[in-house]
Parts: C-alpha cells; structure tokens; sequence
C-alpha cells in the first residue's frame, strides 16, 4: 500500500492528545523516515501563538519525552513540516483563512487529512464547516477525517452524529479511531490466533470456560473530571477499548486481512452478544468508584474529591460486565470484562481460562485439585503471551506445579511502537482496518446502553473501592460458578 504525501490539519492541537500522543508520534515517525516527502502538519488552535512560538513548544513537548535533548538534524527536519494556523474553531474566519492557507501556499499537499483531537461536541460543527469551505471536496486529492472517541454517547447520539457526518463525508473518509487496535500486542491476538494452527481447535466452547479482559490503571481521571463525570468506565473504556478487545478474540477467520473482511467479523461478533434485558443489568454489570486510598504508598483522595467533579456524582470509575455470546464457537462461554482508575496496577490484559479436564486422574495423591490451564496475553505495560500449563514436581511424590510457556515475542533491543504511530501512518495510506466502521460502534452502543440507562435512573448510591484496591469486591457477584475469580496476575497464582 502506498503512502502518499498528505497535509495533517490537527484540530486541538494545544490539547493534551496532541501534545502526548499525536506530536510524539509524528517525531517518531519522522525518526524512523516513515513520513513520505511533502508530509506537513498544521496545527489548529486556539492560542495567539504564530509558527516559532509552536516549534518551540513542540521542542519542549519531545524533549520532555524523549528525557533529553534531541536529534538536531531530525527535529530540524521534522520543523520543517510543522506550521500553526491560529483560529477558533467555533468561528467561521477560522474556517475561511484555513482554505485560504491550505490552497494558496504549493507546499501543502492536496491530500488532506483532520484530525479533530477535540470535544466529541464540536465534530459536527468542525465537519460542516470545512465542508462549506469546500476543504472535504475531493476533485483535487484525497480527504480524510480521523474522529477521535466518544463517537457519541448512546445508541441514540451516535446515529445522530452519522446522520450529521454522512452529509458531508462518505464512509471510506471517515477513520474512527480506537487507538487500541493500534498496539501492537493487540494486533497480534490476531497474530497469535491465526498464525499458529494448534491454537484454533482448542478456541471454543468445548475447551475454554470463560474469557476475562481486564484494564485496570493507577491514575485517577487527572485534570479532565468534566469530561470524565459526563462518561464514566462504561462510555470511556469498556464501549469502546474492551469491547474491540473481546471482537478480536471472539472472530472467526476473516476471509482476508483486509478491511472491510476484517470488520464484517468483528461486527458479527457484536450482533451475537447476548442483548442485556433491563431487568438482568445486575447480574451482568458491576459498578464502583475510588476512595481514598493508596497508591505507591502515598495517600491519594477519592474520586469525590478531584476537581470539576461534583459531590453528589454518582459516575462509575470502575466498571465490570459478563458478556454471553450466542452463536456456534461460544455459546454459553461467559466474557467477563472489567475497567478502573486507580487500581492496584495498571495493566491491560487478557485471560483465557480453559475448562478442567474431564476426570480427576490423580485422586488418591496429593494432587488435591489440578489447575485449569491458562492463556495470558499481557497486552501493556509487559507485553507478553503465556501458556500455564500443570507439570510433576521433582521428587518421589506425585505433587504438581503450574508452569508457564512464554511466548514473548520482542527483543530487547526492538522499539516499542506507540500505537498513535501507526495509526497516523495508516491514515495516509487509506488503510482503514483499525478503524471502526459505524456499525461497530452502533452494535457497541446496543450491547451498553441498556446498563447505561439502567444505572442512570440508580444515582443514589454507588459502590466504592478504596484507591489502590482491585476494584469492589461485589463484582464477584458476576461470575457464573465457583472457582471462577478476577485473574489480575500474569504470573502462576494460586486461587483466592
Ligand atoms: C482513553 C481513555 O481512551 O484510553 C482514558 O479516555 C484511558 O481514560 C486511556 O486512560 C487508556 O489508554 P492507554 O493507551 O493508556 O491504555
């Protein structure tokens, strides 16, 4: 696939998005002489800042990173391509002076792609005004939009927003990002699953008891509690992240690895989730929210206390769910998926716990009860993928301990890619397979929306876990049989 040279206009681009990831991401890119001659980035703000004043920051924002000084000759490369278009998006001019830009100056490419880094409020504006200013009209390139998430709130407000989008943007314009799918460890459960044969017998309901993806951080919600009190776990990471996450365990082979074959999969896995009647969204969701507590040994305060969030909140930082899948690979397999902040760890991961085997063959030793085995695939901070298997103890005695297969598969010495990276360079090749296409995200909503609605009309009480804990200890309540726990650890463990 080609990588054309294309003009990236950031929208937000003083945002912490842009300054974390996107920048970052494009310098790295840049490092690797990845970004095709004739790539510019132009970042839309707000601030009265002209062209030196952006180097400078964007030099102070990679140095930050980076931990030191930089690479001159890269960053003045890198310079090069960068410009600042000062403007409010909620004005026209903002608009008007961008087309007069981007036409007038020969150095930006015709191709074009918007990042909107920005509150999932403003996509429609942002959209209907390039488009009244003709800047999505294709005659002369290609232009794309890359749309950050919240891709709405609900079932409801995310059909809106397409409704609204689809008038000016075809589909094959539209890149929906989950950055997700842009991890590397995460393209490879796709790897691991259909690369290796021995695997895909072993992949369903006759083999596996349940399945459980786990993300869990240390950090509260930081400085942005009006975005979080309005979102929550369940809008904020389970909709979206977890739930792509369970589409790429749970496929079946798609018949190429291209996009759209790719996404037909993933959304036949989300036609088949089980819907969740009102009257079960307790026993298929948990909620919670931080404490005080401890983190690292130093006290940290309740969510109640952060700032911007209101003292009656009832928003969930923590959110756990049990998801049955009806068709022929999984039926009766429960997925059990959980989110939170300040957690005892942050990790990403996940867990596939297979069946006991049929008969206690060691009855009569010491062997009191065998282990299932064990599939973990760490996804962040240790990238790692691990078989547990049960193995005889050296000596006389029949005694067993579990071991583990480790499949890792990163060198020392091989750069982990941060995810934005990829994902920037696949906008500008056209290459949208770790994009959502809509009807993901419309069955992502259906699966959610009636717990939302359902917690919504609960705001009198919430459950709490202390800051540093593993999240309520009620949301055992999920599992559907004893012997079934929250697996929190990537190393051999031995049941609570
Ligand atoms: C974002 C959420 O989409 O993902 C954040 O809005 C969350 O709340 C973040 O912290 C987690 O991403 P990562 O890549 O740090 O695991």
């Amino acid at each position: 696939m080609n990588t054309d040279p294309c003009t990236y206009i950031i929208f937000g681009a003083t945002g912490n998005l842009a300054r974390l990831k996107l920048m970052p991401g494009f310098y790295h890119l840049e490092l690797e002489k990845k970004l095709p001659e004739g790539t510019r980035i132009l970042a839309v703000g707000r601030r009265p800042w002209d062209r030196a004043t952006w180097l400078a920051e964007v030099k102070t924002l990679l140095q930050e990173q980076a931990n030191g000084p930089l690479d001159e000759a890269v960053f003045k490369r890198f310079s090069e391509r960068l410009d600042y278009h000062r403007g409010d998006i909620d004005q026209p001019e903002c608009y008007k002076t961008l087309a007069e830009t981007l036409n007038a100056q020969p150095g930006f490419s015709r191709n074009m792609a918007f990042y909107l880094a920005i509150g999932p409020g403003d996509f429609g504006n942002v959209i209907e005004s390039l488009s009244q200013v003709e800047l999505l009209n294709e005659e002369y390139g290609w232009r794309r939009v890359v749309i950050e998430k919240p891709f709405g709130y609900d079932l409801e407000s995310a059909q809106a927003l397409q409704k609204r989008l689809s008038r000016y943007l075809s589909e094959d314009q539209i890149y929906r990002i989950d950055h997700y799918l842009g991890k590397g460890m995460v393209q490879n459960v796709l790897v691991f699953r259909f690369a290796n044969v021995m695997l895909e017998p072993l992949w369903n309901r006759n083999y596996i008891d349940h399945v459980q993806i786990t993300h869990s951080e240390e950090l509260g919600i930081g400085n942005r509690g009006e975005y979080y009190d309005s979102a929550g776990a369940m809008r904020d990471m389970l909709q979206s992240h977890l739930l792509q996450l369970l589409t790429l365990v749970a496929m079946e082979p798609p018949v190429s690895m291209d996009a759209e074959s790719l996404r037909d999969e993933k959304v036949k896995v989300l036609k088949s989730i089980r819907p969740i009647p009102k009257s079960a969204v307790h026993a298929h969701a948990f909620r919670g929210q931080y404490a005080r507590g401890n983190i690292d040994g130093h006290k940290v305060g309740g969510y109640l206390e952060e700032a911007n969030i209101p003292a009656d909140s009832s928003t969930e930082t923590y959110a756990a769910m049990k998801l049955l899948i009806d068709n022929w690979r999984w039926r009766g397999v429960p997925f059990y998926l959980r989110t939170g902040k300040r957690m005892a760890k942050g990790q990403s991961s996940i867990s596939i716990c297979f069946r006991h085997p049929p008969f206690q063959f060691f009855r009569d030793t010491h062997v009191q009860c065998m282990t299932p085995n064990w599939i973990l695939l760490g996804i962040q901070p240790e990238e790692c993928i691990r078989i547990e298997m049960t193995v005889k103890e050296p000596g006389l005695e029949m005694r067993t301990r579990t071991t583990s297969l480790d499949a890792s598969f990163r060198n020392p010495d091989e750069r982990r890619v941060d995810a934005y990276e990829d994902l920037l360079l696949d906008v500008m090749k056209g290459d949208r397979s770790l994009f959502l296409r809509f009807d993901e995200v419309e069955y992502a909503w259906r699966i959610v929306d009636p717990i939302l609605q359902n917690w919504v009309t609960e705001r009198d009480y919430i459950a709490t876990y202390p800051a540093g804990s593993w999240g309520p200890e009620e949301s055992r309540r999920l599992f559907e049989k004893e012997g079934q726990y929250w697996r929190s650890s990537l190393m051999p463990e031995c049941q609570p």
